[in-house]
């Protein structure tokens, strides 16, 4: 039977911020508003697109679901549990259950730690118990899972190319066998083959692992290669949500078509991302 339940779910979500842009003075900061009521939902094995122009609130809204932002109206509910204002050290339970792939793994690793290190501490978020040739055992695995050669863990991040580097980002977040992986913006560094390995991976990731994917991009063609459906964001607001095919094919609102005619070009051949595939 269909898993009817969400994973990941949003609703009426509101968030305001101390507004960093307004003038230091005494008292409070003023608070901005950064979402208006969003509502959405993830499944397991799911891969949902949030695109919009940059400022549009992606990170703030990715942020909010995994918590790492206390909303400021509506819930978050995380496999039917309600964590709209838990604290965060409630959340730690969860925490190897809901990973981040971040945009820039040079930056986002340790430059000083071998990348068995880097895995090792994300590892202990979940697995703190997880010792000597099993704890070894676990990175290699997690290397493995994302095409890199397990050897290549003992290296220090600067001695990978970027595309390794990414593979180690996203083998950082899938150590913990999570259920939910948020990527934000995560091939936009990259060029466009190493992209495509970088997408087919996600998708063979989600598809193996079940895993709930929110993939933020500002770029459509990523989403479209990608994603089985989309949110529309502007202006901390979703003015548009559906299946990705249907919603490229004939988009609802003005703003989307605008994105769409933005894309630079229509993509040659739709199944590039399946032909970039790496080999396992
Ligand atoms: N603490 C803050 N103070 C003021 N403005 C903020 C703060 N955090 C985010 N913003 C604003 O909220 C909007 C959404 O930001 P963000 O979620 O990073 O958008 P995106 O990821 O789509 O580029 C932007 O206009 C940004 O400047
Ligand atoms: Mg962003």
């Amino acid at each position: 039977m269909a898993e009817t339940t969400p994973l990941v779910e949003a609703r009426a979500l509101e968030l305001e911020l101390p507004d960093m842009n307004a003038p230091r003075g005494f008292g409070p900061r003023p608070r901005v508003r950064i979402l208006h009521p969003v509502s959405l939902t993830l499944r397991r094995g799911e891969i949902l697109g949030i695109v919009g122009e940059s400022g549009s609130g992606k990170t703030s809204l990715g942020r909010t679901l995994l918590r790492l932002h206390e909303p400021t109206g509506g819930a978050v509910l995380f496999d039917g549990n309600d964590i709209t204002h838990r604290s965060q050290a409630d959340l730690r339970i969860l925490r190897p259950r809901m990973q981040m792939i971040f945009q820039d793994p040079q930056s986002s690793l340790n430059p000083r730690r071998r990348v068995a290190a880097s895995l090792s501490a994300a590892l202990d978020l979940g697995a703190p118990g997880l010792r000597g040739p099993a704890r070894r055992a676990a990175l290699e695995e997690a290397a493995r899972a994302v095409g890199l050669d397990p050897a290549l863990i003992d290296r220090f991040p600067h001695e990978l190319s970027g595309g390794q580097r990414q593979r180690v980002g996203i083998a950082r977040a899938i150590v913990t066998r999570p259920d939910f992986v948020l990527a934000d913006e995560v091939v936009s560094g990259l060029d466009v083959s190493t992209q495509a390995q970088v997408l087919a991976l996600l998708k063979r990731l989600a598809a193996e692992m079940g895993l709930a994917l929110a993939f933020i991009s500002h770029d459509l063609s990523v989403i479209r290669a990608l994603c089985d459906r989309v949110c529309v964001m502007r202006a901390g607001r979703i003015v548009e949500q559906g299946p990705c095919a249907a919603l490229f094919e004939a988009p609802q609102t003005d703003y989307t078509r605008i994105l769409l005619d933005a894309i630079p070009l229509p993509v040659p051949d739709p199944g590039w991302l399946e032909r970039g595939a790496p080999a396992r």
